[in-house]
C-alpha cells in the first residue's frame, strides 16, 4: 500500500485533522481514528464494514466506562438515542464515552471550519459531533460487552493497554492488530510474501508468531 499523509505540528485539537486534511477526501465519506485508541472485539471489523455503508451524517461508537469524566460523553434516551454529548463533564450525564473511532460525511470539512476553540483552545471533535447531533444526523453504534476498547493516551492506561494485548496474545496464541496477519487472511498478500517477510527478521518473537498464521 502507499500512504500519503500530513503532519500536524501543534495540539489545536482533533477536529482539525478535517481543516488540515480537507485535501485527502475530496468530497467522499471519511473516517477518523485517533492513535492511541485500541479495539478488539469478535467480527469488529464486520461491523465496522456495516458502517461504512452510510451516504450523509456521522457515525460514533459508544462504550461503557468507569470514568467517563475523562471523555467526550454520550447521553441517551430509552430508545438508546443521543441526547447530548458533552467533553469531559465534571458531571457525567451518563457512563458512555465517545470512542475515538469516527465515520463523516464530506461535510465534515465545512463544519471543522465553522469551529471556535474551546477552553483549552482545541479544535473539540465534541463540537463538531454536536453539529451533526443538532442536525439529527448522528447515529450512535454501542459497543457492548463483547468488545474491548482502551485509551492509552496517558502512562497508566498504555501499561494497561500493552498488559491487556500481552494477556490476549499468550493465553489465546493470536497476534493482536498485525497488519501482516490482516493482509494474509484478506488475500492481500499470498503465502509468498508472508514468507518473505518472516525471513527477513526469523529469530525474532513477533516472526515466530507470523510463522503460525503460515501453518
Ligand atoms: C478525545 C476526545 C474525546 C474522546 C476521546 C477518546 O479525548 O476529545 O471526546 O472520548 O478522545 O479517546 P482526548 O484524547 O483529547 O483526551
Amino acid at each position: 500500500i502507499s500512504i500519503e499523509y500530513c503532519i500536524k505540528d501543534k495540539p489545536n485539537g482533533i477536529a482539525e485533522a478535517f481543516i488540515l486534511g480537507e485535501k485527502f477526501i475530496d468530497e467522499k465519506n471519511v473516517a477518523l481514528i485517533l492513535g492511541d485508541n485500541i479495539f478488539f472485539g469478535n467480527n469488529f471489523s464486520l461491523s465496522l464494514k456495516s458502517s461504512l455503508d452510510f451516504n450523509e451524517g456521522a457515525q460514533l461508537f459508544a462504550h461503557h466506562v468507569v470514568d467517563p469524566e475523562r471523555f467526550g460523553v454520550i447521553d441517551f434516551d430509552k430508545e438508546y438515542n443521543a441526547l447530548s454529548i458533552e467533553e469531559k463533564p465534571a458531571n457525567p450525564k451518563s457512563n458512555y464515552a465517545v470512542t475515538g473511532l469516527y465515520f463523516y460525511d464530506s461535510k465534515v470539512c465545512g463544519y471543522a471550519k465553522s469551529l471556535k476553540p474551546s477552553e483549552r483552545n482545541e479544535l473539540e471533535i465534541t463540537d463538531l459531533n454536536k453539529i451533526y447531533l443538532n442536525n439529527k444526523k448522528l447515529k450512535v453504534n454501542l459497543l457492548g460487552r463483547g468488545h474491548a476498547w482502551l485509551d492509552s493516551g496517558t502512562h497508566d492506561s498504555l501499561l494497561e493497554t500493552s498488559n491487556f494485548v500481552k494477556t490476549i496474545q499468550s493465553s489465546q496464541d493470536v497476534l493482536v492488530g498485525s497488519p501482516e496477519e490482516a493482509a494474509f487472511h484478506n488475500g492481500w498478500i499470498g503465502k509468498e510474501e508472508l514468507e518473505n517477510i518472516i525471513s527477513k527478521n526469523s529469530k525474532n518473537q513477533y516472526s515466530q508468531m507470523l510463522k503460525k498464521i503460515l501453518t
